[in-house]
Parts: structure tokens; C-alpha cells; sequence
């Protein structure tokens, strides 16, 4: 039986969500609710396998093999409908690595690439880090919900995007894109010849009645042109073994990444990661249908907290745990808004601002812990707002 009720003690685990609120949030008394990782034991068999897999002793060099293969096809197959050719497989210690790859390997310096703001906070930061010009296309935020601003994308295709740097489903509006905004990116990709990034670390964690729809398995002349990108890591809490794949059909292209990850000496994975991402998808499904079940309480759980607030709205998360508040209603600046939730709330939520100027007035926070411990949070914050001048 899957225990989802006891809080893990992540502290001293050199935890990035747990062991870093004094830099983050300038106090130790703080209840982390920001990074993407899970207060959550992972599936028990992912977890024999990494005890047999330690208790054999040797830890040299890795190879990925047609095993591997053969069980990743098999999991986009029945997770995604997805049918891929196992030979467009590549194997990374991130989709952040992959990502860098592709800049490093298909683009250069000066070159346009765009983002959908607000976005993913890595995904500005990286295009700058090798002076790349950052194109954004902000969504649509109209009556709670976001949409793709397809005018502006194809006006900004026009100026001479080389890439699309894609978030699907997208981190933080949690949205899970149809297939007819999916066919309309991929067309206008086409008609502009835009390389395609699909970042879909999150595909497994989506909500019903919506469905992630892999870009590259769309029936289109530019599926060549995707890297499409994925990983075990968000769905199954192993984001610390470092490893994830991505899905290129192109041979060229393919070829280049390979070469390029050779290159940099980033062409094996660790040996625990391998070992995890196989037990995974051939058994940790049981695991993950109960951890949605969580994950929806929990989202209930938010939106009836606020749902009587004038001063945040929820945006209705259609998939990820990560659900993006609008603190716009509290009429304060975004520092404001920082410190109440952290000094006076005393919660350490993500930084709205971080993901794009659009994340203006927005807090993003992370439920994929025990209902008991969201629910702790989410009183804070209403304890504050009934509290505090803020
Ligand atoms: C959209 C998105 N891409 C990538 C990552 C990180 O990927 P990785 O750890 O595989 O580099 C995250 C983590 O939160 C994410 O939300």
C-alpha cells in the first residue's frame, strides 16, 4: 500500500526544496512549497530495484541498451499512444542538458529563440547564458484560463525564430494543450521552418478529461523537426538520479546531439538513474494512478481555500502539481507579495516574476506533498491574508 499520508523528514538530505531556505527565503522557519520535486516516498518497486541494483556492489560505466529501448517505447505507447521508432532515442542526464545541446549544437550566437511567458524560469536564463536573443510570445490570460496568442506567434516567427522552445504541458500555467493549438504551433513551425524543443518533462502528470499529446506524434511534415523531450523524474519523484530521453527522428539531428554529448563527456548516465527509469515504467503505474489520486485532492484542496478570496484566484491546474495563484487582487507589489507570503505567511512559494514579466502578481505553488501538509500551508496563507495588513 502506497503511504502518501507521512511526511518524509527531507531535512539534512542535502535537499535542495528543504536545505536551502535560509538562501532562498532568508529564514529557516519557513514551509517549502517551491521547487518541483515531491515530499513523497517513491513507488516501492523502483525502490527494490535500487537496493538490488546497490547491494550488487559495482558501479562502473553505464551502457543504455535495446532493453532500455524497448521499455521506453512501450511506456509512450500505453501512456501516450504513442508509436516511435526505438532508434530515435537519446539518452541525457536532463531535458535541461538536452536543451542546452540543441542551442549549442543548432543554433549560434545572435540567433532568435522564443519562449510562451511566463514560463519555465531556466528556459530565459539558458537562452541568455549563450547569447541567444530571447523572443517571448506571453499567452493569453483571459477569464482564468491561458491560450496560445497564435497572431503574435506567427508575427514573431516572421522576424526570423530559429527555435521554438516549447513547454507541454506547460510549467506554471498548467495547462495541457488540445491537439487543435498543438496542430496550429506545428503549422506555423512548418510554414516559418522553426526546430521545435518540446519540453514535456511533465506529460504523465495531466488530469482527465485532458490528455497529453506528444507534438512529435502528430501526423506532420515537421515531426522531423522536434526534439522531443522527456523523463521519468517529475512523474516518479527521481529528479536527484538525474535521467531522461529525448525522442529525435532525424537522423542528422540525432546525430549531432549524440556528438555533441560525446563532446562535453555527457554521453552515459548513472547507473542508479538507469535502474530507476526501467522499474518505473515497468512498475510503478499503481503508484502513479494513486499519486494522481493525491495530487487531484490536493488540487481540490487549493481551489476551495480560495475559492471564497477575493484577493487570490487559482488557476485550474489541468496538469503538473504546480498550481499558479493570482495574487493580482492584493493590489501590492511583487516584493510585497514575496515577503507576505514568506514573512508573514511564512510559506516559501516561487516567485511569480521569476517565470516572466507576466508572472507579475502571481505565486506558483507545488502540491505534491501530504494533503495534511498542504493544507497546513494553505492556512498559513489565509491566516495571513485574515491577519496582516498586506
Ligand atoms: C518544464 C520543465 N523542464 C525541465 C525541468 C527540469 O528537467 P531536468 O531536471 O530533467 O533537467 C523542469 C523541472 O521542474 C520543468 O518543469
Amino acid at each position: 500500500m502506497v503511504n502518501f499520508e507521512t511526511l518524509p523528514n527531507r531535512k539534512d538530505t542535502r535537499s535542495l526544496k528543504w536545505d536551502r531556505l535560509e538562501d532562498m527565503f532568508g529564514s529557516k522557519d519557513i514551509q517549502p512549497m517551491w521547487v518541483a520535486d515531491m515530499d513523497l516516498e517513491i513507488a516501492s518497486p523502483i525502490k527494490s530495484a535500487l537496493i538490488d541494483r546497490i547491494n550488487h556492489g559495482v558501479f562502473g560505466y553505464t551502457l543504455t541498451d535495446d532493453q532500455l529501448n524497448d521499455t521506453v517505447r512501450k511506456w509512450l505507447i500505453k501512456q501516450h499512444n504513442w508509436e516511435i521508432d526505438p532508434n530515435w532515442l537519446i539518452y541525457s542526464p536532463g531535458v535541461i542538458p538536452t536543451i542546452h545541446m540543441t542551442i549549442l549544437t543548432q543554433t549560434k550566437p545572435g540567433d532568435k529563440i522564443l519562449i510562451q511567458t511566463p514560463v519555465y524560469h531556466p528556459f530565459h536564463s539558458l537562452i541568455k547564458s549563450h547569447q541567444r536573443e530571447l523572443v517571448t510570445n506571453p499567452l493569453i490570460y483571459q477569464d482564468g484560463r491561458y491560450t496560445i496568442d497564435f497572431n503574435d506567434l506567427e508575427q514573431k516567427f516572421k522576424t526570423g525564430v530559429k527555435v521554438l522552445l516549447f513547454c507541454s504541458p506547460h510549467n506554471p500555467v498548467g495547462r495541457v494543450w488540445t491537439k487543435d493549438e498543438l496542430t496550429k504551433v506545428v503549422e506555423l513551425a512548418e510554414k516559418y521552418n522553426v526546430l521545435i524543443i518540446s519540453d514535456e518533462i511533465h506529460a504523465d502528470l495531466t488530469y482527465a478529461p485532458h490528455k497529453h499529446i506528444p507534438l512529435g506524434s502528430l501526423d506532420s511534415p515537421i515531426s522531423k523537426q522536434i526534439i522531443s523531450c522527456f523523463a521519468p523524474t517529475k512523474t516518479f519523484n527521481i529528479a536527484g538520479l538525474q535521467v531522461s530521453y529525448a525522442v529525435i527522428p532525424d537522423k542528422e539531428l540525432r546525430n549531432e546531439m549524440v556528438n555533441a554529448f560525446a563532446k562535453y563527456g555527457m554521453n552515459s548516465l548513472n547507473t542508479l538513474g538507469i535502474t530507476a527509469l526501467e522499474a518505473a515504467y515497468q512498475s510503478g503505474n499503481e503508484w502513479l494512478d494513486q499519486l494522481k489520486s493525491l495530487l487531484l485532492t490536493n488540487r481540490q484542496l487549493v481551489e476551495d481555500t480560495f475559492s471564497d478570496r477575493d484577493e487570490i484566484n487559482v488557476v485550474h491546474a489541468e496538469g503538473t502539481y504546480l498550481i499558479w495563484l493570482d495574487c493580482r487582487k492584493m493590489n501590492i507589489r511583487q516584493s510585497e507579495l514575496k515577503s507576505f507570503m514568506e514573512e508573514k505567511a511564512k510559506v516559501g512559494l516561487n516567485n511569480g516574476i521569476t517565470f516572466g514579466e507576466e508572472g507579475r502578481g502571481f505565486m506558483r505553488l507545488n502540491i505534491a506533498s501530504p494533503t495534511s501538509y498542504i493544507k497546513e500551508g494553505l492556512d498559513k496563507i489565509i491566516y495571513a491574508l485574515d491577519h496582516f495588513e498586506s
